[in-house]
């Protein structure tokens, strides 16, 4: 379960004292904050309660600015490329095989994709995301580190039903970053379909931003969650959820759950 003393997951950032505490401690970033909370309102009205919709124009807009920073992690070359290579080690450690067959949900511009897609034979690797903006900026990637034999797919998606995906394919799915983006009614319908596109004895790994406080989110941009929610959730969809130790000991804000078929598969040991 969660490591204790950690105190970073207690706070409620929607709160108006945590607020007023935050602005006095940063006094510079009261007026990028008070922009982008405009820009979030008037791209929320816009896409009129459809938060795939409102996410997608915040992408559009971020990604517009600078790539690096629209995934998260600040405008830094350098960030990106080690958030990349966090995501993947962590799956090397945890056993990644050149023919586990990958599909990653909010692939974003390939930080930890172009990895994968070096790492993976070829055609093993799939990337969705909502945002059309990123995934050129994902096509970029490729060409940057010459990957066009490694045949990946890019798909853009509306919702996560993932209806047009095979039975029991997938070995590994992947989603860093992308729950803690999301409202709960995103991740009920990711968790409801994921069971049948995840093969025998494969995983889901998905980050989120755990709170051992009240569940929030500040901007309908970032979405806080108890743990046991998201545990609660996948059990009602027939998985199984582990909260992952090892990765609390990373360089990096977000919690990580993995998500397998509830009954093990008899021939493969968990990984
Ligand atoms: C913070 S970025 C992380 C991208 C990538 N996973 C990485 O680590 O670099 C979140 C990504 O998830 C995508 N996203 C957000 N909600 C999504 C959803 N419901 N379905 C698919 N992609 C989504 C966003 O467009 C964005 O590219």
């Amino acid at each position: 379960m969660p490591r204790s003393g950690y105190t970073g997951t207690g706070r409620d950032r929607s709160r108006a004292a945590y607020k007023a505490g935050y602005a006095l401690r940063h006094p510079e970033r009261i007026v990028p904050y008070v922009r982008r909370a405009g820009r979030d309102l008037w791209l929320r009205l816009r896409s009129r309660g459809d938060h795939v919709a409102y996410y997608r124009a915040v992408m559009a807009s971020d990604t517009a600015r600078s790539p690096e920073a629209a995934v998260g992690g600040g405008p830094s070359r350098e960030r990106w490329l080690a958030i990349g290579r966090m995501q993947f080690d962590y799956l090397l450690r945890h056993g990644l095989g050149p023919g586990d067959r990958m599909l990653e949900i909010g692939c974003g511009n390939l930080r930890a994709g172009w990895r994968f897609i070096e790492y993976l034979e070829p055609g093993h690797y799939y990337g969705v995301d909502i945002s059309p903006d990123i995934l050129v900026e994902a096509k970029r990637t490729l060409v940057r580190y010459g990957l066009q034999e490694r045949m990946p797919y890019l798909t853009p998606v509306d919702d996560l039903r993932l209806d047009f995906l095979p039975d029991g394919w997938f070995t590994v799915v992947h989603a860093h970053s992308v729950f803690s983006h999301s409202p709960l009614e995103v991740i009920d319908e990711c968790l409801a379909n994921v069971g049948r596109v995840l093969a025998p004895g494969g995983f889901f790994d998905f980050t989120y931003d755990r709170t051992e406080g009240p569940e929030h989110q500040v901007l309908r941009e970032d979405f806080y969650y108890r743990t046991e929610t998201l545990v609660r959730l996948a059990r009602r969809h027939g998985l199984r959820a582990r909260f992952m130790e090892d990765w609390e000991r990373l360089p990096h804000g977000q919690s990580k759950l993995r998500v397998t078929h509830r009954l093990p598969d008899a021939d493969r040991a968990p990984r």
